[in-house]
């Protein structure tokens, strides 16, 4: 088996549980994820180095003293998910510096490759926190100062004994890269519905999250009337069935109720409380718009006609990324060169990407998805594809270098 493919096994067991793959940032699994990636990378002779929230980073020096290229994706996962959606831009990232120094490549620009921290948003309310905190579009203070669900802060989870690597030198002053290219799985099924093996990704899909929390009462499920509840969970399933109505009639947006709470969560309880959080997206941030406004329409009047209190809070709002057109030519004269058509993608799913595009021209590769599977346990991707996929950015790195 090739190191990429032995290395993805490795990781695929690392915060494995019944359903997938658990390894919220700073969790056990997680850092010795990072722990696992640091030593690959040592013993492949790169230098390791880690910032002080955490996104670790392999070096491969170049000829310049120039802003290096880069490389990367994420290590942590989602509750359940599987073993491809960042790592194999991590481990690829590794097994691509490999190969340009097996093969003695010469190239200008140093290259770095990222694991940035937190990307999924799965422990703290927050998706693309290390990258985002290191393109300053968040501070070190508000990531510091996150809290996760289970009551615990950013800050103190840096400190804990599953933060920074020990014996990994921190580096202080982040240094913008001059381009940036991401590997990723396509996490949808296009790729391979279309019988192709490659995609140039065109722009990462706009979105908003947001919590919306819904005060009712409580009660006994078999003396209350249906006619004098104030149900929460009633009023959430509604908000939740009439917002689907709504992203199919307004098109090419998608909406998603991943998170339900209710309480007191009792079958013969009427539910006094509800919280659902929904995510919102497309390439067309106008579209993401006019879902927000269907969601304050459909909360004033669900909130009248049930006599309910509903509150929604901004969690997160990114507008739809354009990736880079120099770059994303640079994918194109790769894919091409490697004998493949040229397909031109957008990504429903966000990526660090979204960040690094703020600061530094980035574009994106994606591989076929199995049945368009992703942000589950049973998430595959076949072997050659991940292998063509590594090629394919090793190329692209040589091509962005000569460019830049
Ligand atoms: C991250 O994977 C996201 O798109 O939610
Ligand atoms: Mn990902
Ligand atoms: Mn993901």
């Amino acid at each position: 088996m090739s190191d990429l493919l032995e290395r993805l096994q490795r990781l695929g067991e690392v915060g494995r549980t019944g359903e997938g793959i658990e390894r919220p940032l700073f969790s056990e699994a997680e850092h010795q994820a990072r722990t696992l990636l640091a030593g690959w990378a040592r013993a492949s002779g790169f230098d390791v180095q880690q910032d002080a929230i955490g996104n670790l980073f392999i070096r491969r020096p170049g000829a310049w003293a120039s802003p290096p290229l880069q490389t990367g994706s994420h290590l942590d996962t989602v509750k359940g998910g599987g073993r491809y959606d960042g790592a194999y831009g991590v481990v690829g990232g590794l097994c691509a510096l490999e190969a340009l120094a097996r093969r003695g490549v010469e190239m200008r620009h140093p290259i770095e490759r990222v694991a940035w921290a937190g990307e999924e948003g799965s422990r703290f309310p927050k998706g693309c926190l290390g990258s985002s905190v290191y393109a300053g579009l968040t501070t070190r203070q508000q990531a510091l100062a996150l809290r996760g669900d289970d009551g615990m802060s950013f800050a103190d989870a840096l400190r804990g004994p599953s933060g920074l690597l020990a014996e990994v030198p921190v580096r202080e002053t982040p240094r913008m890269p001059c381009g940036y290219v991401e590997l990723h799985i396509e996490q949808g099924p296009i790729l391979e519905r279309n019988g192709l093996r490659l995609g140039v990704v065109t722009a990462i899909a706009g979105q908003r999250r947001l919590r919306i929390s819904i005060g009712g009462e409580a009660g006994h499920a078999g003396t209350v009337p249906m006619a004098y509840r104030r149900d929460a969970f009633n009023a959430a399933a509604e908000i939740a069935v009439e917002l689907e109505r709504a992203a199919r009639r307004i098109g090419e947006c998608v909406a998603t109720i991943g998170m339900v709470r209710v309480e007191p969560n009792q079958t013969n309880v009427i539910p006094g409380r509800a919280e659902i959080r929904l995510d919102v997206r497309s390439v067309d941030d106008e579209r993401v718009r006019r879902m927000i406004d269907e969601l304050e329409q459909l909360a004033r009047a669900v909130r009248e006609r049930r006599n309910v209190s509903i509150e929604l809070e901004p969690l997160e709002e990114r507008a739809a990324t354009p990736l880079d057109p120099a770059l994303r030519g640079a994918v194109r004269t790769v894919v091409e060169a490697l004998g493949h058509p040229v397909f031109e993608i957008p990504s429903g799913a966000g990526h660090d990407a979204m960040c690094i595009a703020k600061v530094a021209p980035a574009a994106m590769i994606f591989v076929p998805s199995i049945g368009g599977a992703s942000h589950v346990g049973h998430e595959r991707t076949a072997p050659e594809d991940l292998q063509l996929g590594v090629t394919a950015l090793a190329e692209t790195l040589v091509e962005a270098d000569r460019l830049l």
